[in-house]
């Protein structure tokens, strides 16, 4: 570390104590890589506030020392969000990670960045409420990450994505200035909602100390349906008709043959039947839970499924799940090269991008795994290389006409893995000019030097 970074860290030291200050290389090693393959960035140093006062204390000296800081969760961010790419330091949240309160009444909760997704989900439901979020990474990723990249799930298609649970929250602009975002209201129209504006801004306008969530009542029960389609097309007409019959699903998850190989079907349990599966899951009163699965399977069956397996005791949703759950896991691990996109198109139009995804694979001559949540149209599109050359090659050609391609059809660059480092190049075409010059003034107005996050979401001028 240079003599300046040494007057930094010593004053970090001398506010927040010896402990809250990481600087020994071998234990910044994990904190130089996260979930999306880029890197390594070894940051200078970590910093890890035990409490909001000494964040905003922590941010306020990197400002006057003009460190570059990089916030993170857990690290299972597949963007490049928490990645320090300009050097400086890592700003940890995870000593920062207490539930404060769970307000029955209000069916609030408010907590601390650093608390992991599953860990509010499972003392919410043991009160009777709920909270709906659930990206795959729930049992690891934080509440703060969720909220920095607006993390969705396969709930999303009923509940929304994290957006819609932020009711408030405190933050901390990287001067050091707190402010009080939203509240607990249900309803709030006063003024801009910078509340929103937070949620999906990567780490990069404000540090969010503070949380408070909106919390619904648990659902009664849940059931599913898993069902195996011979043809692409079958399941992707059985995904159009499931989401026109009115059944109230709350996920609706494809998962091609390459995903159920590698990934699936061991830990579920289940028989390698035609070219993909579909997941669907609901909730809602037990009287009719046994009736609406049997219609779900049978809109399947009208489409051509082989065979429908129907879901609703506990253990049998935990079984037909870990295997989906584990899925992105699973493919990093037989091929740590992947590529995985997270491209997104207007639902009507999920079937047509499924059969251009499969057909870019086969154009390139590059195995793909596509599966993801067909019930949103946000489908996770993994690039299946064997090694670091060949994953630049098709970054550059089956990718990048993946990506065109959803342009093309209305879609998105990303439904829930964000822009972060891997997405940025792409910004330009996705929104414009005009569009992008006004992020970047909205950016300079939460942090005029660029000191929170740089690197990541705007594309360099
Ligand atoms: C999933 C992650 C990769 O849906 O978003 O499994
Ligand atoms: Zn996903």
């Amino acid at each position: 570390m240079t003599a300046h970074m040494d007057r930094f860290a010593a004053a970090v030291e001398h506010h927040l104590g010896q402990k809250a200050v990481v600087t020994q290389p071998e234990r910044l090693e994990r904190l130089a890589v996260d979930e999306s393959g880029e890197g390594p960035y070894p940051p200078l140093a970590a910093i890890y506030p035990t409490t909001p006062d000494q964040a905003r204390a922590c941010l306020a000296l990197a400002s006057e020392f003009r460190v570059p800081v990089t916030p993170r969760g857990a690290g299972t961010g597949k963007s490049g969000g928490a990645l320090a790419v300009q050097g400086g330091v890592i700003l940890g949240t995870e000593r920062m990670a207490r539930i404060l309160d769970i307000d029955e009444a209000d069916m609030v909760a408010v907590v601390e960045p650093g608390v992991i997704t599953s860990v509010l989900q499972e003392e919410v439901e043991s009160r009777g409420l709920f909270y709906p979020p659930d990206p795959s990474s729930l049992e690891s990723c934080t509440i703060g990450g969720n909220l920095a990249e607006n993390a969705g799930g396969p709930r999303a298609m009923k509940y929304g994505v994290t957006r819609r649970f932020i009711l408030g929250a405190e933050v901390s602009l990287m001067d050091g200035t707190k402010m009080e975002l939203g509240g607990r209201n249900l309803k709030d129209v006063s003024g801009y909602d910078l509340t929103s504006l937070m949620v999906g801004s990567e780490g990069t306008l404000a540090l969010a100390t503070r949380l408070q969530l909106r919390l619904l009542a648990r659902p009664r029960t849940v059931g599913a349906v898993w069902a195996s389609f011979p043809t692409f097309e079958a399941a992707g007409r059985a995904v159009s008709a499931l989401l026109r019959s009115g059944l109230d699903l709350r996920c609706l998850e494809l998962i091609d043959h390459a995903s159920l190989t590698y990934g699936v079907l061991e830990t579920s349990g289940l028989a390698a039947q035609g070219k993909a599966a579909l997941l669907a899951e609901m909730d809602g009163w037990e009287e009719d839970m046994t009736p609406r699965l049997a219609e779900a399977g049978q809109v399947c069956e009208r489409e051509g499924a082989v065979d429908v397996n129907l879901a609703l005791d506990a253990a049998s949703l935990r079984r037909l799940w870990s295997g989906r759950r584990h899925l992105s896991d699973a493919l990093k691990k037989s091929h740590p090269h992947k590529l995985s996109e997270d491209v997104t198109v207007p639902v009507g139009r999920v079937g047509q991008m499924m059969s251009e995804a499969w057909a870019i694979g086969t154009r390139h001559d590059i195995e793909v795994a596509v599966y993801g949540h067909a019930g949103d149209g946000n489908l996770h599109v993994n690039f299946l290389p064997h090694s670091a050359g060949e994953r630049q090659t098709v970054e550059q050609t089956a990718a990048a006409e993946l990506i065109k391609t959803a342009l093309d059809l209305g879609g998105t660059l990303s439904g829930e893995h964000g822009v972060g480092l891997t997405k940025r190049a792409w910004m330009v075409l996705r929104h414009g000019p005009e569009e992008l010059s006004m992020m970047r003034r909205i950016k300079a107005s939460w942090d005029p030097v660029g000191l929170l996050n740089p690197g990541k979401l705007l594309p360099s001028p």
